[in-house]
This record gives structure tokens, C-alpha cells and sequence, in this order.
């Protein structure tokens, strides 16, 4: 079997595929607006020690889990537990939540898709214009770029892991980088920058509350791409003599750097286009930042450059988040791909009709439910406030599952598969590894504090988040 499983072409190719999935809409949108309503340097700074202290290893897991088993993420579990049902009931819930993940993240990069046709064929006006994401996200042509969207995700993940996952990433990151690097040049010309500047990397410790701990943590796991089993499955697709933990901390830093780098393009460009704003009262959700304010500050540099030019900027923002959305739901959407050719014997083809026919059908309610359909738009209420299916399937599998799903991990590593078989597949590609400071570091942790960290923050987001109730005031 495992002679026959698809590999990734190279160490590097792993890394970027790793990293395109890692670099989404989590880093771009999410990093940037939580930093700025939660103390800037000092949500930084905490988010920083989140992902080494309990990040790196849960990641290092997770790849070790998948390399060992060559399996999807049930696979993994039922094999390595040697078929205890219960562990693999753990694996299956690695599988539903990056299933749920591509419904609402679909949606989004649908809607960013949009946004980027609108801004590349002169419409930057309307796009910052109030009316302007009402209309979008009820508008009849949705259906039709998400047709765009699916079709361009099925033509990368239908070439397999090396032709299609690792090409696409290898094309798509440096192209990101570039975009990001740009346009980060460029706000920081802008009059006034420096103040958002300094907003961003000065810290304001008397934001950091237990809620701000709690979602930086959920945010880290999910702009890590951790819990949802892609780690698992992309670590399926690795060569045995590929370092895993040296490749981990390669993604790890990846990652946060594009989230750091990404404040640096937000918060100077907020503050350059109204001085005197508060970012602390910027909208909870990224959403809004991203397709209400943001268009108005590219709309606002025509004064200085030109309608032209500053359309041309838009554009440039718009595809860079395309793009880390696309590698993101590539390795999302890959995962239950897996478990269909693994588990159910299915070709990779129909395994991704089969996907594309049940995540698409839930991606259209989804669409539906932001606006268009009264019934799924106040779908439920819980917490004290009317949620849609769109944000019912957000709170459940962006906020909830993910801690869990890294508890589970855990447990399972130290407990059930054991440390010391960790270590030994850690140990290939990296002979002296299980000398280093950080597999006594990985194995001490993943069998502790990380379990119980995670743990409690699962248990404090699900009494905040659907019965209203604060544990820690
Ligand atoms: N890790 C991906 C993101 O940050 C899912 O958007």
C-alpha cells in the first residue's frame, strides 16, 4: 500500500505545500484584525509563544502520526492503535471538521474571488461603495464563481500530491510573497503609516483577558492548519527521509511571519487613511475589514495615485489573498479526498466528485444563509445572539473543534501510540534528534501542560460560545 501512495517531489516541495496550506485567510484577514482590537504588540507577542510552545509540537505530532501510518487521518489512528474503534472515532472527527472547514471557507474565497474580478476590471468604486458586499453576497452570479472556484480546485487536486498540491504551491508562494512584500513597500509610504506602525508592535498589555488568550490560541491552531487533519495527511505524503521536526519549524515560522507581515500592510493602511481611528473598534469580524474597509482605503489612494493605479493595488491585494485561500482550501479539501481513496477504495476522480457533490451542495446553504434565505440566515440561536448556518458552522468547526481535535492528538501520542515510537520516526531524517532539547521538549508537553491547556480553553469556548457563560469573568 504504501509503495503506491503518492509522495511529495521533494523536502522543499513539501514545505511550501505545507506552508500554502498553513498561509490563508487566517493570516491575512484574521491576524491582522484580531491584533489590532487586542493590544497589537502584545497579542503579538503571545501568539508568538502559542505557536513554539504548544503550536510547534502538536505540529510535529501530527506530521510524525501521518508519515508512520501512510494513511489518511482514520487510517492513522486505526492503524497505529491497532483498530481500537474508539481511536478511530478520533480520526473520523479529523476528517468532518476539515469537510465543515471547506464549506464556510469556500463561501469566503468565493466571495474574495468576486472581489477580485470587481477590483481587475475597474469597478474599485462600487466595491467601497456600503451597498456594495450586500449585493455581492446575495447576488446570482455567486453561483457561477463558485463554479469558477470549484472547477480551479479540481484541476489542481485531480494531478495527484506532486503534480498538482506541490506545483500549484511552489507557483502560487513566492507569488504570494512578492505581492505581500509589495504592497507592504508601498503602505508604508503612505503619510501617517508609522502610526499604525507603532500601534501594531507596541504593546498594550491591558487587552490581553482570558477571552483574547482563548482566541488567540483557536486562531493559532487554525492559521497553523492544525486539527483538521491536514498535517496528517500531507505527512502521509512525505519521504522517510525527511526531517520532520526541522520542516515544522520551517512552516511554523512561515506562517507567523506572513501573519506579521500581513499587520504590517493592515494596521498602516487603517491608520494612514483616518488618523484618529480606534482600531479597537473595528468590527469584530474579518469579513467586514476585508470587504467593507479595506476597498475604501484602496478607493481613498486615488487622490494620490490615480483611479487607475489604485485599482491596480486593490487587484494586487485581492489576488495575493486568492491565492493563500486557494492553497489553503487545496490541502482542506484533500483530506477527505484521502480518506476516500484510502478507506473506500475510491479513484482519486470519483473521490472528488464525491467530495465536490456534498461540500458543494452544503457550500451553496451555506451562501444562501448570508442573507438571501430568511429560514438559513436565522437558522438557530444560542449565547444570546441569532446565528446563521454560516456562522453556526464557524463557531462549531473554526472556534470549537480545533483545540479538541489537538487534545485528542496529544492523548494519543503520548498515551496510546507512545513517545518513545515518536521519537523513533522522528529519528529518521534526523538521526540525533531524540538528543535534542526540542524531542524531550515535544514529548514532555504533548504528554502535559498541552493537553490541559487545550482542554480548558475547548471547555471555555464552548460554555462562552453557546451558553453565554464566562469561566473566567
Ligand atoms: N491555515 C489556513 C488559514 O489560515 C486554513 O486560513
Amino acid at each position: 500500500m504504501s509503495e503506491q501512495r503518492e509522495h511529495f517531489g521533494s523536502r522543499m516541495g513539501f514545505i511550501l505545500a505545507a506552508a500554502g496550506s498553513a498561509v490563508g485567510i487566517g493570516n491575512l484577514v484574521g491576524f491582522p484584525v484580531n491584533a489590532a482590537k487586542n493590544g497589537g504588540g502584545a497579542f503579538l507577542l503571545m501568539y508568538a509563544i502559542f505557536v513554539i510552545v504548544i503550536c510547534l509540537p502538536v505540529m510535529i505530532a501530527e506530521m510524525a502520526v501521518g508519515r508512520k501510518a501512510a494513511k489518511n487521518p482514520v487510517g492513522a489512528y486505526s492503524v497505529l492503535s491497532e483498530n481500537d474503534s474508539k481511536w478511530r472515532l478520533a480520526g473520523l472527527l479529523s476528517i468532518i471538521t476539515p469537510f465543515m472547514i471547506a464549506v464556510f471557507y469556500t463561501v469566503l474565497t468565493v466571495w474574495i474571488f468576486v472581489y477580485l474580478v470587481l477590483s481587475v476590471t475597474g469597478n474599485l468604486d462600487y466595491i467601497a461603495s456600503a451597498a456594495a458586499l450586500g449585493d455581492v453576497i446575495s447576488s446570482p452570479y455567486l453561483f457561477l464563481s463558485m463554479i469558477v472556484v470549484a472547477a480551479l480546485v479540481r484541476f489542481i487536486l485531480v494531478s495527484g500530491v506532486k503534480d498538482g498540491i506541490e506545483k500549484t504551491a511552489k507557483i502560487m508562494m513566492p507569488a504570494l510573497f512578492v505581492m505581500l512584500i509589495l504592497l507592504v513597500i508601498f503602505v508604508l509610504t503612505l503619510d501617517n503609516a508609522m502610526a499604525g506602525v507603532e500601534y501594531y508592535l507596541i504593546p498594550d498589555l491591558d487587552k490581553i483577558t482570558p477571552k483574547v488568550v482563548s482566541n488567540a490560541l483557536s486562531q493559532a491552531f487554525f492559521s497553523l492548519s492544525l486539527g483538521m487533519g491536514i498535517l496528517i495527511t500531507y505527512g502521509s505524503y512525505i519521504s522517510k527521509d525527511t526531517d520532520i521536526a526541522g520542516s515544522a519549524k520551517l512552516v511554523a515560522i512561515t506562517d507567523t511571519s506572513v501573519a506579521f507581515i500581513a499587520g504590517l500592510m493592515v494596521l498602516p493602511a487603517i491608520f494612514s487613511f483616518n488618523p484618529s481611528v480606534n482600531p479597537g473598534e473595528l468590527s469584530d469580524s474579518g469579513v467586514s475589514l476585508i470587504f467593507s474597509y479595506l476597498p475604501k482605503i484602496f478607493l481613498a489612494l486615488q487622490s494620490t495615485v490615480g483611479y487607475f493605479f489604485a485599482s491596480a493595488i486593490a487587484s494586487i491585494f485581492f489576488l495575493l489573498v486568492f491565492f493563500a485561500a486557494i492553497t489553503s482550501l487545496v490541502s482542506i479539501i484533500e483530506v477527505p479526498v484521502s480518506y476516500l481513496m484510502d478507506e473506500k477504495k475510491q479513484t482519486r476522480k470519483k473521490a472528488l466528485n464525491t467530495m465536490f457533490l456534498w461540500a458543494g451542495l452544503l457550500a451553496l446553504l451555506t451562501t444562501l444563509s448570508a442573507g438571501m434565505v430568511d429560514f438559513l440566515t436565522s437558522l438557530t440561536s444560542y449565547g444570546g445572539k441569532s446565528k446563521s448556518l454560516f456562522d453556526l458552522i464557524t463557531d462549531m468547526f473554526y472556534d470549537t473543534i480545533l483545540p479538541l481535535n489537538g487534545l485528542l492528538i496529544c492523548l494519543f501520542v503520548s498515551y496510546r501510540w507512545k513517545s518513545q515510537k515518536l521519537n523513533e520516526e522522528l529519528s529518521k531524517g534526523n538521526p540525533n534528534f531524540s538528543k535534542t532539547f526540542l524531542a524531550k521538549y515535544t514529548n514532555f508537553a504533548l504528554a502535559t501542560f498541552i493537553p490541559i491547556v487545550v482542554g480548558v480553553i475547548f471547555i471555555d469556548t464552548v460554555a462562552r460560545t453557546y451558553f453565554g457563560y464566562n469561566f473566567f469573568g
